[in-house]
């Protein structure tokens, strides 16, 4: 594998939303086995440069690039099967299953698969059956959710649903996922954990990362690169070093207006 191979890519996206420029042009590359951070303050455009690449959001101007492929407006089913993941800012959980059935439910269905073919293939559909459930526990061993395995999701503590999002990438073969914001209301003993899935995740099962995450000691930790967003534009790009000293960034986080 070359080192510099580039799974992902931005370039020259933007989205407006009526008359509010959300995103403004942005370019940046993501290498394979990277884990990028995508900082910026409040409204900076983060999420939605998120939904533009997840298939959520049709961007007005831009392409993105996936794994070589031109991936621009096509849907997040479709992306999923070619291995784009994304958690959600806040959780998405199926409050009303379980915490295992949550992680089956995750998992990619056979494709071109009616319901005359399994209901003649019973045996193959069980097996498959079988597979995914053995995957969703070992995913919440992986997690330290098996204790609540049989638990309603929407049960489960602002954290634990977090990790359930993190365990939803895991039901895939995930080549790329993207973290609206792990941290965000996770208390710090479980924060720690959350780092330390990702890079566990990162080393051994290869995955690459682009997060958005408040928490710079996070970012610090996990990132080699990291992105800046403020206005919708990218302000600066490169090592959390680099950008805790550049004045640009401090202007646009404690400068202007507090948000
Ligand atoms: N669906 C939407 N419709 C209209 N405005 C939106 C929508 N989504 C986001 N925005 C606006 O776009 C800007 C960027 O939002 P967002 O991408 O959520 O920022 P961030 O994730 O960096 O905090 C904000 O001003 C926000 O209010
Ligand atoms: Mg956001």
């Amino acid at each position: 594998m070359a080192v510099s191979e580039i799974v992902l890519s931005v370039s020259g996206l933007s989205k407006n939303f009526g008359g509010l420029q959300a995103v403004r042009g942005v370019d940046f590359e993501v290498e394979a086995g990277a884990i990028v951070g995508l900082i910026g303050p409040n409204g900076a455009g983060k999420t939605t440069t998120f939904n533009m690449i997840a298939g959520e959001l049709p961007p007005t101007t831009g392409a993105i690039n996936l794994l070589g492929e031109d991936i621009t407006g096509q849907r997040t089913d479709v992306l999923y099967h070619k291995g784009l993941m994304r958690t959600f800012q806040l959780s998405h959980e199926y409050a009303r299953m379980t915490s295992l059935e949550n992680l089956a439910v995750a998992a990619p269905t056979q494709t071109g698969e009616n319901i005359w073919s399994s209901w003649f293939a019973a045996g193959k559909v069980r097996k498959r059956e079988a597979e995914v459930h053995e995957l969703a526990r070992e995913t919440l061993e992986f997690l330290g959710l098996t204790h609540v395995a049989d638990e309603l999701a929407g049960n489960l503590s602002g954290g634990q649903k977090k990790l359930l999002e993190i365990g939803r990438t895991m039901m895939n073969d995930s080549k790329v996922v993207l973290l609206d914001e792990p941290g965000a209301g996770v208390n710090p003993t479980l924060m720690r954990k959350v780092a330390e899935m990702i890079e566990q995740l990162n080393e051994e099962r290869g995955y690459t990362f682009c997060i958005i995450e408040h928490d710079m000691d996070m970012i610090a930790r996990l990132c080699g690169k990291v992105v800046v967003l403020a206005e919708g534009q990218v302000l600066m790009e490169g090592t959390m070093d680099e950008v805790r000293n550049d004045k640009r960034v401090i202007d646009a986080y404690f400068g202007g207006e507090v948000v």
